[in-house]
Parts: C-alpha cells; structure tokens; sequence
C-alpha cells in the first residue's frame, strides 16, 4: 500500500466567457488504508479530482505523488470504478473482469479472476453477459474489473448514485467487506452526506466551484455503524454544518482571465 498525494493541483477549462477555475489549489495526503469520501455539491469539481487521481485527464499545475514518486497516466496500481459500471455488453462477466490484463497482452490469471468474482458477491455469474446483470451486480463487476490487478487505491466516482437506495445500502455494505478484507486504499466521491458517514474513515468536504478542500472530518468509528448512535449523529451533524459552512468559502469570481 502506498501514500498518495495530492500537491497543489488545480484545473482550468477554456469556456466561452474565457478560462474557468475548476479545481484547486487543492492540497491533501491519503494515507494507506483510508477509506476517504470526498463530498461536495454537484459541479464542485468531484469528478475532475477523480480523473486526475485516476491519470485520465491531466492538471493544469500541482503534482500527483503515489509513495513520494511523481505519477501521470495511468496505470494498474489506481483502479477505477465509474458511475456507470462501463462493461462490454458482448463479453461475459469473467471476460469483463479479465479485460485488462487483455488489453495489456498479458496471460490472464484465472483463478485470481475467479477469486475476485466470488469477493465481489457474484460467483456463479461467470458466465453471464451484463445485459442479464442487476444494476447491483454490473457495478460488482466493475469493482471486481478494478481489484483484479491488486491496486494500492480503488478510485471511485459516486459508484452507487445510479442503484435503488436498497440495493445502494447493499453494495455499501459489500464494499465495507472488501476493504476491510483486503486492507485497501479507497477514494469515493460522493455527494450524499449519508453514504460518506456509512463508509467513511475520513470524510474531505470540497467548496462549491472551484473545488479547495473545506474541512477534513475523522469518523473514527467501526462497523457496521449504527446510524442512531449518539456518537454517529454527533459526527453527521459536524460533516452537514461544514459542508454549509463550505458554501461561504467559495469566491465570488470564477472566471480567472476573460
Ligand atoms: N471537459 C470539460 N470542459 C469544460 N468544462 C468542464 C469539463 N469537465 C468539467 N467541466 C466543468 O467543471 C465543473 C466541475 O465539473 P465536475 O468535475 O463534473 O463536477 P462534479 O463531479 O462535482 O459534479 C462543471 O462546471 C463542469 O461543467
Ligand atoms: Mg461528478
């Protein structure tokens, strides 16, 4: 497992009123182990953040460090799970599951194939093609797809915002297994303040647009986690005020140069 760092990054997009600041400067450390929510309002810059620790889209400044060596692109150590569970509709679950070690011309590694499939919840579905999938189950693939290669950090991008809220609690808790299992780094972006308090170790509460970091909250608590607890509602009602709080903290002025 290893350390990854996030050093001054920011984002800029070219617009039609000129060059907008999407993100940063934003500083953080997520240390081996976490399991970091980032939550923040729809636009605040979540998804930018996620594909540039995911090395799919490049800073405009700053640095991405993974164990104190500076990282671009992408590679096998960050896995990515997307909102969508993105499978290749004409390829089995086991087939989906083993794309990357395809995709790099390398011998896939069945039985780790297998293993993963049955950690993920969805052994006996080997052979299935997504279409016949639950919403659930695609996503379990997925997660599945991104733990095959052994990374050090899951990557994910509100992975469970497209699932029924039952089904939602369900892979909550399936994810939950698989960290503590196999003691992994996780990055979830959410923006549901009730999902980063089910899962989170930390949660890393992000300004409206442009994306800074607000508050960094520990939720220092085990699970399963009981949602009336006193401790449990101390702690949600903390991360919702510093999330209203956040709203104060953005600029006024978005647009760095017209
Ligand atoms: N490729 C792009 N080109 C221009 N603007 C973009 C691009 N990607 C995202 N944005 C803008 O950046 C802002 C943040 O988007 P995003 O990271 O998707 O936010 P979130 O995931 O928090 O909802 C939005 O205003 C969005 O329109
Ligand atoms: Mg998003």
């Amino acid at each position: 497992m290893q350390k990854l760092s996030i050093n001054s990054i920011e984002k800029h997009f070219c617009h039609d009123q000129g060059l907008m600041q999407v993100l940063g400067p934003l500083n953080l450390e997520i240390l081996p182990g976490e399991f970091v929510c980032i939550l923040g309002e729809s636009g605040c810059g979540k998804s930018t953040l996620w594909r540039i620790l995911a090395g799919l889209e490049a800073p405009s400044a700053g640095k991405l460090l993974l164990d104190e060596q500076a990282i671009s692109g992408t590679d096998y150590r960050r896995g990515v799970v997307f909102q969508n569970p993105a499978l290749l509709p004409w390829l089995t679950v086991e087939e989906n599951v083993a794309l990357g070690f395809k995709i790099r011309g390398k011998k896939v590694p069945k039985q780790a194939v297998r293993d993963t499939i049955k950690l993920v919840g969805i052994d006996g579905f080997e052979n299935v093609k997504p279409k016949k999938l639950s919403g659930g189950m695609a996503q379990r693939a997925a997660i599945a797809r991104a733990l095959v290669s052994n990374p050090d950090v899951l990557l994910m991008d509100e992975p469970f915002a497209a699932l029924d809220a039952v089904t939602r609690l369900r892979m909550q808790e399936a994810l939950l297994d698989i960290w503590q299992r196999q003691s992994i780094t996780v990055v979830f972006i959410t923006h549901d303040i009730d999902e980063a308090m089910a899962l989170a170790s930390r949660v890393v509460i992000m300004t409206p647009r442009p994306g800074r970091i607000a508050a960094t909250i520990d939720i220092p608590l085990s699970h399963p986690r009981m949602r009336a607890d006193d401790e449990f509602l101390h702690l949600r009602g903390l991360v919702a005020d510093e999330l209203v709080k956040s709203f104060k903290k953005s600029p006024d002025r978005e647009l760095i140069c017209s």
